[in-house]
């Protein structure tokens, strides 16, 4: 990877992993691609090239990859679950035909592409516990639909054209800086926010409700990390289970509570947004990971629970505990 083009790059991951990549590769470009209404600012805008890519228009991305030389892909455009559900239609057009359009584009032009699954891949016929790599995938949700179909898509590109196509099943995400939108596994995020302001949270799911998680700085790891991996110890490419903790409203809200004290949760239940956790696996199993390209988290729910309520007090000016004390 040296030229590398972020599609969706103001989006919750891409805002992250360009900043990333522009650490890691300081002597290429990496361009920020976004969508009108959604123009890079401050760090993002200034620190690399920014390049309009709407991903429905392929003209836009080939413009793009000719413009800064492009060798790497990081197709980040997408909607979340519940959005998805509400707009399923727009939410194919952007999930199938963005990923059909990335990948006639890296045929032609000779690029590397890296198109993210998700948990959201697996459905109700799926086992939940420990979910295996090569499993039953047949999700009930638009977003799952586009992911299963983006992932044979995405491996057909690498037997037939030879496109170097890798990716892997993100679990629900969870970072102070880009929040999320639309998405089942959000209230991970959102409760964190209630944390630090002082806010009774509402969680929309019910206890019980396992889901993996996964902290930002360990995504990115992944998806770094996967592309970079080599190719000949490559059994799988679309896409790896990757994994490192798994729990529901009452574990997360505990450990909070741990810092927090004062804080408090309360059930409002959100009827979709608790059918689709229904459907998804409660943990999945990331062994095939571990073994072809030696994937390892570094964040346990403790360790985040610690940095995010550090990071989001610093994001709003509150005072942190310690700061307290030794006043
Ligand atoms: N975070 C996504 C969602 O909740 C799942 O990959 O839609």
């Amino acid at each position: 990877m040296k030229n590398i083009l972020i599609i969706g790059a103001t989006g919750q991951i891409g805002s992250e992993l360009t900043m990333k990549l522009r650490s890691l590769y300081p002597n290429g470009n990496v361009v920020a691609g976004y969508i009108a209404g959604a123009e890079p600012k401050g760090a993002l805008l200034e620190s690399g090239p920014s390049h309009l890519v709407d991903i429905t228009n392929p003209a836009h991305i080939a413009e793009a990859v000719d413009k800064y030389n492009v060798d790497t892909i990081y197709n980040l455009a997408a909607l979340l679950s519940a959005v998805a559900e509400a707009k399923p239609q727009l939410a194919w057009k952007i999930g199938l035909g963005g990923l059909y359009n990335t990948l006639e584009v890296a045929r032609e032009k000779g690029c590397a592409v890296f198109t993210p699954s998700s948990i959201g891949s697996f459905g109700p016929s799926t086992p939940h516990v420990k979910t295996p790599q090569d499993t039953i995938q047949r999700p009930e949700t638009m977003y799952g639909v586009t992911k299963v179909s983006g992932e044979l898509l995405s491996d057909y590109y690498w037997h037939r054209f030879g496109v170097d196509t890798r990716s892997v099943r993100f679990p629900g995400l969870i970072s102070y800086v880009a929040p999320p939108g639309g998405g089942t596994t959000d209230y991970a995020v959102d409760i964190y926010y209630s944390a630090v302001k002082g806010e009774e949270f509402k969680c929309p799911l019910k206890p019980g409700t396992f889901m993996d998680m996964m902290y930002m700085p360990d995504a990115l790891k992944a998806a770094i990390e996967i592309m970079e991996a080599d190719p000949s110890r490559l059994k799988h490419r679309n896409s790896f289970n990757i994994a490192s903790m798994s729990f529901d409203p009452e574990i997360i809200s505990a450990k909070i509570k741990e810092y927090v004290p004062e804080f408090k949760m309360k059930y409002e239940l959100d009827p979709l947004r608790q059918a689709i956790a229904d459907s998804w696996p409660d943990s999945l199993d990331d062994s095939c990971a571990r073994e072809e390209w030696d994937w390892k988290p570094e964040y346990d729910l403790d360790a985040m629970t610690v940095d995010m309520l550090h990071n989001l007090r610093v994001k709003f000016g509150i005072k942190q505990p310690e700061d307290s004390q030794t006043v």
